[in-house]
């Protein structure tokens, strides 16, 4: 009997087995890194998605990939390390993804090089660097690209440490670690970042190194912030040497040495440790083989906020192996388990690959960004997770945040915590945040529109939601200091909302006192709705306060504005109460920028972007009929007039798929009960733009927005932030699980795919349902089955009430 047992035990283990190992599909096969690393203009990376390329884990703080120099620093994009035509200066630890401005991280390298002297200048990375043979190869966790010099480099990363597996040629082998290092930005940007000062020390006679490095400024006008690193060598050098030298780079008006040409560095000899800051020398070390033949040498580095001893700790834990696919495997399976297994879709004969493939890459650059630094906090001591590089919440709050929601909701509730505790710690939560601190602020304070996002959507959880509304509440009532940042030397550009005081006496942002004045009021009126959304809940007689003042956007609609046959568009009004009439036209924002009366987009754009009031919107626009033409012509090719450089390459419609401002635009045919339309532009866009190809996004990904606004679209839904309401449009699949709510299921059908996208009847949970907008309960919370049947026909098909606008106000 008990064997009879055991073998039946056996039997259905060993059956168990088989069915989870046949389960177990390698999702990751289908995500190709390289989506968005070119730009319009092959083999360039200007208006690109200055993507990372490298290797890394879901929301991991190691990013280990390439850096390279600038062809053309006039449309250079480095800030994703990889260039698809740059020379390699070093592989580094960290990186952003997809971000614009000057670049942040590249930093604690190593460079390969066959030479060390002349004409090789160590202190001169543009004697050193090199250019790439082939094509580099990329794949989840893994990167391999061969340079000039012979040395071929493959690498892979854990959470916080990396593994670099350099294949040397007979000759002279040496490894540099330049702890200056970084990604500069163009010459006299004024956000570029510097190093600060830092440290090397070598152990086990150069086998393995220690220190740390401080940087300062980047885009977001950083602190300077220290990262502490541990490196480690497979085979044990023939000679390590530490260096110094002066610090030639130019730094503005931090020290005398700066804006010279690149100095020679110091060997000293007589000391293993060489220390440098702040703001002097440049330090690191070289480390030379001797072996003549060829060779394979491996290298570990860990990187912490905290410690050398957690550097060097985190390699121990996560990278045990000196077998670099040892490392790639376990990334492999991370990425599988953790993101791609969650979404299932046929791989049989009813799968078009494109879309497979463009379905897991838009996971796979969606947890790039944010890092996950919980216990990685060097600024206060707190046990609430920590996070950084939100970078930004103006990108990501679109959309991004709010699939974050439906698919990683242990991470979200935790993202969520920790800007809580920016808050709780540093007085304001953040708008962009990158090497722990807050910046830049380009409109609104948007991480009331995350908050309320996660509210309203039911997010608890260890969220102490007390003290999430008093941060929201903090934005919207305390004026930040004025960063006098020389992007704007106005107000903040740190936190916050720094129009504020205009905002509190006019209830809206004047062109005369403010800078961005209808980009900002645009959106300080979606954060005050935000606001009125969590004091629902939270503090209840706060509501209406915040539901009124979210109206603020009517107060600069000017009626008497006509452009190309429309009348009425928002438009710059003085604090007098006048609008400014002399000159102004909506198709222009001029530089654009922040100086512009709209921020990367034209006033035509902004005049879409309501999400929280459609039907005041509508009414202004002089009714439904008026609204659908005016929407038609944001799709007209050749009707832009305005050069928006990066952020709009190669794009004729005013509607501008490759900036976030308009991501909810193709869908508000769904408020004239015209959803066939939202299908069609919305596919159209999705068709045109984003593609299976390095040039595949439109613009910058901007730490993965990009790629959650095709997501959505694969799934035939929209979100509408700051609500519980989603849009519902055209799915790509025939049919599709997904993991919601941690561990339900929602599956979404598409019957007819083949004959057309067109929607003719869809039912929710069974339901024949007649609008063309759900809610988060119908499927989101205890999952459902969202049934489509598609066609040709381009259908009126629904019947019901138009989404809500659920901060209508009448003024
Ligand atoms: C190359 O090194 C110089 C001198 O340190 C520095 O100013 C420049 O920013 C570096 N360029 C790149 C692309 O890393
Ligand atoms: C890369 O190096 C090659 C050879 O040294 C040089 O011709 C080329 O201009 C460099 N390109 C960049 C982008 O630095
Ligand atoms: C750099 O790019 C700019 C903008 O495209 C172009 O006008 C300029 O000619 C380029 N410079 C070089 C040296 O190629
Ligand atoms: C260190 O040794 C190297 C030779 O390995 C020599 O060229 C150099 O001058 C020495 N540095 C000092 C400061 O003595
Ligand atoms: C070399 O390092 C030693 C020990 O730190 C120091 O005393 C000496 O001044 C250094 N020499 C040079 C040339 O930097
Ligand atoms: C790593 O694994 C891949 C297959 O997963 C294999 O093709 C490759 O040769 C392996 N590399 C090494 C160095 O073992
Ligand atoms: C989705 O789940 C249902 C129910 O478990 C299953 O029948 C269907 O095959 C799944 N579809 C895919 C694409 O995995
Ligand atoms: C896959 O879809 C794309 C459109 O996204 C289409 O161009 C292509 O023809 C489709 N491939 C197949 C095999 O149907
Ligand atoms: C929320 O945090 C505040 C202090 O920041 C504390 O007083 C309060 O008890 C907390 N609420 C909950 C539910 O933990
Ligand atoms: C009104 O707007 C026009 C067009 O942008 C601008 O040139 C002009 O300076 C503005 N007038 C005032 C008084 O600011
Ligand atoms: C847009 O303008 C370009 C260049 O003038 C022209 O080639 C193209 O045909 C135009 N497209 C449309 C749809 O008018």
């Amino acid at each position: 009997m008990q064997q009879l047992l055991t073998l039946f035990l056996r039997t259905l283990w060993l059956f168990g087995f088989a069915i989870v190992a046949t389960a177990q599909v390698d999702y990751s096969q289908y995500v190709n890194p390289f989506i968005g690393a070119e730009g319009p203009f092959s083999g360039q990376g200007y208006g690109g998605g200055d993507i990372f390329v490298g290797g890394t884990r879901p929301f991991g703080v190691a990013k280990v990939g390439i850096d390279t120099t600038a062809a053309n620093w006039s449309i250079a994009v480095l800030n994703g390390g990889w260039t698809p035509d740059g020379n390699v200066t070093a592989i580094t630890m960290m990186h952003e993804s997809g971000t614009g401005g000057a670049p942040k991280y590249g930093i604690i390298p190593q460079m390969p090089l066959t030479s060390i002297s002349s004409p090789v200048n160590i202190l001169d990375n543009l004697t050193y660097s090199q250019p790439r043979i082939g094509q580099d190869t990329a794949s989840v966790g893994y990167f391999k690209t061969q340079l000039q010099n012979g040395v071929q480099i493959e690498l892979s990363a854990s959470r916080h440490a990396g593994i670099i597996r350099y294949s040397f040629h007979e000759g002279e082998k040496h490894v540099l670690v330049d702890v200056s290092h970084y990604l500069p930005g163009a010459p006299y940007d004024p956000n570029g970042q510097f190093y600060v000062g830092g440290e090397i020390q070598l152990e086990e006679n150069g086998q393995s190194y220690s220190g740390y490095g401080t940087y300062i400024g980047g885009w977001n006008n950083g602190a300077p912030f220290t990262v502490y690193f541990y490196g480690e060598f497979s085979t044990a050098p023939e000679a390590a040497r530490v260096f110094r030298g002066p610090n030639t780079d130019p730094m503005r008006s931090y020290q005398g040495l700066a804006n010279g040409r690149p100095s020679f560095a110091v060997y000293n000899n007589s000391t293993d440790k060489e220390t440098s800051g702040p703001m002097n020398d440049r330090v690191g070390a070289v480390f030379s083989w001797n072996i003549d033949t060829e060779s394979i040498i491996s290298s570990r580095v860990g990187i912490s906020f905290i410690s050398v001893e957690k550097a060097r700790a985190y390699i121990g834990s996560e990278i045990p192996s000196w077998t670099l696919n040892d490392t790639v495997e376990s990334a492999v399976k991370e990425w599988n388990e953790d993101v791609f297994s969650k979404i299932q879709v046929p791989l049989d004969e009813r799968a078009n690959f494109t879309h497979v493939r463009l379905l897991y890459s838009s996971l796979y650059f969606i947890h790039l960004m944010p890092s996950d630094r919980t216990g990685e906090n060097p600024l206060w001591e707190s046990d609430e997770p920590s996070w950084d590089d939100f970078y930004t919440l103006w990108d990501i709050f679109r959309c991004t945040v709010s699939f974050y929601h439906i698919f990683q909701p242990t991470y979200y509730e935790s993202m969520i915590r920790g800007l809580i505790d920016i808050w709780r710690h540093q007085g304001f939560l953040p708008d962009g945040r990158s090497g722990n601190w807050n910046g830049l602020v380009q409109g609104g304070s948007n991480a009331d529109n995350v908050l309320a996002d996660a509210y309203v959507k039911g997010l608890r959880g260890s969220i102490n939601w007390t003290d999430g509304y008093a941060a929201m509440k903090t934005n919207a009532e305390r004026v930040p200091h004025n960063t006098y940042d020389p992007t704007d030397f106005t107000a903040s550009t740190k936190e916050g909302r720094g129009a504020l005081p205009d905002w509190l006496e006019l209830g809206y942002v004047s062109q005369d006192r403010s800078t961005r004045c209808i980009s900002r009021t645009v959106e300080y009126s979606l954060n005050d709705f935000a606001l009125s959304q969590v004091a629902a809940g939270e503090m209840p007689e706060d509501r209406d306060t915040y539901l009124r003042r979210s109206a603020g956007w009517q107060k600069i609609w000017n009626p008497e504005i006509e452009s190309l046959g429309f009348t009425g568009f928002l438009a710059p009004k003085f604090s007098n109460g006048e609008f400014n009439n002399s000159g102004y036209d909506p198709l222009y924002c001029y530089e654009c920028e922040w100086h512009a009366y709209t921020y990367e987009g034209v006033p035509w754009e902004y005049s879409f972007v309501i999400p929280h009031d459609m039907e005041t919107l509508i009414g202004l626009m002089t009714g439904p009929e008026a609204f659908e033409a005016r929407l038609d012509l944001m799709f007209k090719p050749n009707t832009s007039v305005q050069q928006l450089g990066p952020n709009g390459a190669g794009i004729t419609t005013l509607m501008n798929i490759g900036n976030e401002p308009d991501f909810a635009t193709p869908y508000l045919y769904n408020y004239i009960n015209k959803q066939y339309k939202s299908v069609q532009r919305s596919r159209d866009l999705a068709y045109q733009y984003f593609h299976d190809a390095s040039n595949g996004l439109p613009g910058n990904s901007d730490a993965g927005a990009m790629n959650t606004w095709l997501l959505w679209q694969m799934l035939g839904i929209y979100p509408l932030v700051t609500t519980p309401v989603y849009l519902l449009a055209s799915p790509w699949f025939p049919d599709l699980n997904m993991t919601v709510n941690g561990d339900k299921n929602l599956r979404i059908i598409a019957h007819g795919l083949d004959d057309g996208y067109f929607v003719q009847r869809v039912r929710i949970n069974g339901v024949l349902w007649e609008r063309n907008w759900f809610e988060q309960a119908d499927v989101m919370e205890s999952g459902g089955v969202i049934e489509f049947e598609l066609g040709p026909e381009m259908k009126e098909w629904e019947r019901g009430r138009v989404p809500p606008s659920l901060g209508h106000v009448e003024l």
